[in-house]
């Protein structure tokens, strides 16, 4: 076997089972992203438009609590491979759920068909999304050198499927409308889980095809017992919610950002106070809470594009022209994941340049911090002093888009490698869970934020995010030195 896999082609220099992850993922963020940029225009449009005709502001706090789900979702995702399926069918089993939730959306079904198919996104792509990123580990020794660059390739698929889809999907619904831009999105998912099943089963390691932890038949009572208690829970407090008149979609935002929330506190206390960590880990875990509630604030702003940025794409943007053809709102979205395509190689080569002298890793956040207020602060710019119905230039959403990567570069790939690092040993596998909790985190403060941006508070909005981040930097600059001691030799 071993032989074989080292007789075989190579992508790029690495085991063929990169190219069929890379195409997996790449697929699959076409599918999510290309739904995102378009959805929240699909929920608040009015019906004779084909949309929703959702109020504007449960339409952003729907994008942003959805954001948070999805991500939210990795946890049981990873328990899922872990202990009962192991990684390779549970991405499967994802691919299909995300699909079959992108082909919901693809036809007419009103605000029950928008519910359902955000049920099976959330639930495929907490199957999908973490399994797929630890399947690329597999592919690696621990001490194979050419880990990094394994993933740095990964995350170039999640990229490119991330530009192309807001440009195709946009273009899409403009011409056919919301449901084909569905459509693709489904389509591209499909494509996806062909590449995924034709070469799944030659290229990837053993350890893939079963959970490395299955469940014990001793364990099982307890965990069914678990199961059936939460979902009673769930029921009970929706029966609840129904009685008392209280059961709308803000209070079901609300209550779903709390959990949120909660989860990660939780697991920060359960590793804290797990008699598995040593004193030793405990200091990394502590040292790991300030760098995490940064995250979370990179995050909000990061993820906000899609929802804050996207209003203003559509109501306070001149419509811009690129090689003769206008630009459609969703198409902004395509920003990020280009800058990140263009500016990645260029932060790599830094680092390498830099070496020894290069910022520690509280530092780079420090850093990227700033530059993603900045990307708030900028928005405040144009619309300060002014009646805020004005249309001003789409560059200052290029701009904008452009600050939050240089942040992104300084956060985003240097969290996820502290993230592991700072792991306690028992926990290793939870911990880079935590990297998916800080966005589903950022994600669930969102919902419960947009709805101060309005006419007449967009300024305020970017400029009062912008300052609170900051704030928020300057803090973690006065404790960097405190926290490099406590993270204890990793950095
Ligand atoms: N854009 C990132 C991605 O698609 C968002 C993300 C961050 C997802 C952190 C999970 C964890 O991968
Ligand atoms: N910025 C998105 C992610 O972090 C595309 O990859």
């Amino acid at each position: 076997m071993e032989n074989e896999i080292k007789k075989q082609k190579t992508f790029f220099g690495h085991p063929m089972g990169l190219r069929t992850l890379f195409m997996t993922e790449f697929w699959e963020r076409f599918s999510y992203y290309g739904m995102r940029a378009i959805l929240l225009y699909y929920m608040y449009d009015s019906m004779v438009n084909g949309g929703l005709g959702i109020a504007k502001t449960t339409a952003g706090a729907i994008m942003a609590i959805y954001g948070s789900m999805v991500y939210l979702s990795s946890m049981a995702g990873g328990f899922i491979s872990d202990r009962i399926l192991g990684s390779r069918r549970t991405v499967f089993w994802g691919g299909l759920f995300i699909m079959f939730g992108h082909i919901v959306l693809s036809i007419p079904l009103g605000f029950n068909g928008l519910l359902f198919s955000i049920a099976l996104i959330v639930i495929g792509t907490g199957l999908l999304k973490p399994n797929v990123s630890s399947m690329v580990g597999h592919l690696y020794a621990p001490e194979d050198t050419k880990r990094d660059s394994g993933f740095s390739i990964f995350v170039m698929g999640i990229n490119l499927g991330s530009f192309l889809a807001p440009l195709a999907v946009g273009a899409v619904r403009g011409s056919y409308g919301y449901h084909a831009g569905f459509s693709l999105a489904a389509i591209g998912m499909f494509v996806g889980l062909i590449f995924y099943v034709i070469d799944s089963k030659k290229q990837f390691n053993k350890e893939d095809n079963q959970a490395p932890d299955p469940i014990q038949k001793s364990e099982l009572k307890s965990v069914i017992q678990k199961l059936v208690i939460g979902v009673l829970a769930v029921i009970v407090i929706l029966v609840i919610m129904a009685v008392t008149n209280t059961l709308t979609v803000d209070n079901i935002v609300s209550g779903l950002s709390i959990i949120a929330i909660l989860i990660p506190i939780f697991y920060f206390i359960q590793m804290l106070t797990s008699t598995k960590t040593t004193k030793q880990e405990r200091s990394r875990i502590r040292s790991y809470i300030p760098l995490f509630i940064a995250a979370v604030a990179f995050w909000a702003i990061e993820e906000s594009a899609s929802i804050v940025l996207a209003f203003f794409a559509i109501d306070n943007t001149k419509v811009m022209h690129i090689f003769g053809s206008a630009v459609d709102p969703a198409q902004y979205q395509s920003l990020n994941p280009l800058f990140i395509i263009f500016l990645s190689p260029l932060f790599a080569m830094l680092w390498v340049k830099l070496g020894k002298k290069q910022p520690s890793s509280p530092m780079k956040f420090v850093i990227g911090l700033m530059f993603t207020a900045a990307s708030y602060l900028i928005m405040a710019v144009p619309m300060l002093g002014h009646d805020e119905n004005i249309k001003v230039s789409g560059l200052w959403l290029v701009a904008s888009f452009f600050l939050v990567v240089i942040g992104e570069m300084l956060v985003s790939p240097v969290g996820l490698s502290v993230t592991t690092k700072l792991a306690p040993k028992a926990f290793a596998s939870q911990m880079m869970g935590m990297w998916f909790l800080a966005d589903a985190a950022a994600q669930a403060v969102n919902s419960q934020i947009i709805r101060f941006y309005h006419p007449g508070n967009i300024a305020n909005y970017f400029l009062f995010g912008g300052i609170i981040t900051v704030v928020l930097g300057l803090v973690l600059f006065a404790m960097k030195n405190r926290i490099k001691e406590m993270m204890a030799g990793v950095n």
